[in-house]
């Protein structure tokens, strides 16, 4: 069975203390559900603690960002291998990293391949900008993207890969346009055919995939019942928990309905 999942992109925001009251409040507007996952991804500094506090049946741990060597004179940096054991998923090339941190298609390639050579699963984040869409680079721009990121990866390594389709123009810090339900669609259905034409419709249907973009708990559920959405990646709208218990809520519904 193919688990809807729904991760909480903190970003830069809570400090210790903030992400585990919050985790305390999420925690009791929650229950244990056989097919709805449920991961929380806040800043480095909050990994540890919030590991000793979080109740694993519920919520899993995921880091926003990694590091491809394993150790070494890296000032500032945090590895996949550092991360094992403490951390389920890692998020690989968000568009912030992108634009702000100049990460570019080789450097997330490498990313990729050290963050499962280390045992945890990617959450690689792809997706086109508003000159692209509009010049309808959208495809070229997502087969370029999906290409490099797998490049050095084994069909079973890419059957668990997570892939969060979050076109920048729908991220509510770059322009927060909503996109329609049949726009995503079409780009989940893309990346799937091109999953497949690499590595085989058996591995392209294992394959997770995730919309994110101004994700909130009226337009998730139009979103989570799209053909082959498999959950949804949400940055602002998390930020509150009682929204982001919402937002969990809506997953549940589905799964009922679907
Ligand atoms: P948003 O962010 O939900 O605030 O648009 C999503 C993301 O950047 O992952």
């Amino acid at each position: 069975m193919n688990k809807k999942l729904i991760v909480a992109n903190f970003k830069m925001h809570f400090n210790v203390q903030e992400a585990s009251l919050y985790l305390n409040n999420l925690n009791k507007l929650t229950s244990i559900h056989r097919s709805v996952e449920v991961a929380l991804a806040p800043p480095f500094i909050s990994l540890q603690p919030l590991r000793l506090e979080i109740d694993p049946r519920k919520f899993k741990l995921c880091a926003q960002n990694g590091y491809y060597q394993d150790e070494g004179a890296f000032t500032g940096e945090v590895s996949f291998a550092l991360l094992k054991n403490l951390v389920h998923f890692v998020i690989i090339g968000h568009s912030e990293r992108r634009i702000y941190f100049h990460e570019d298609l080789e450097l997330i390639r490498d990313k990729m391949a050290a963050c499962v050579r280390n045992g945890l699963t990617p959450i690689l984040c792809i997706g086109e900008n508003k000159s692209e869409r509009i010049s309808k680079e959208t495809k070229k721009v997502l087969h370029d993207q999906i290409s490099t990121a797998l490049y050095n990866l084994t069909l079973d390594e890419v059957a668990n890969v997570v892939i969060a389709y979050e076109p920048i123009w729908a991220i509510s810090t770059f322009g927060g346009e909503i996109p329609k339900p049949r726009e995503i669609q079409s780009a989940i259905d893309f990346i799937r055919f091109e999953v497949s034409e690499l590595f085989g419709s058996k591995v392209s249907n294992q394959v997770k995939i995730l919309y994110g973009g101004s994700v909130n708990s009226d337009l998730v559920s139009a979103y989570l019942s799209l053909e082959g959405c498999n959950g949804a990646l949400v940055g602002g709208a998390s930020l509150n928990y009682q929204e982001f218990a919402k937002i969990i809520q809506k997953a549940y519904l589905i799964d009922r309905q679907g």
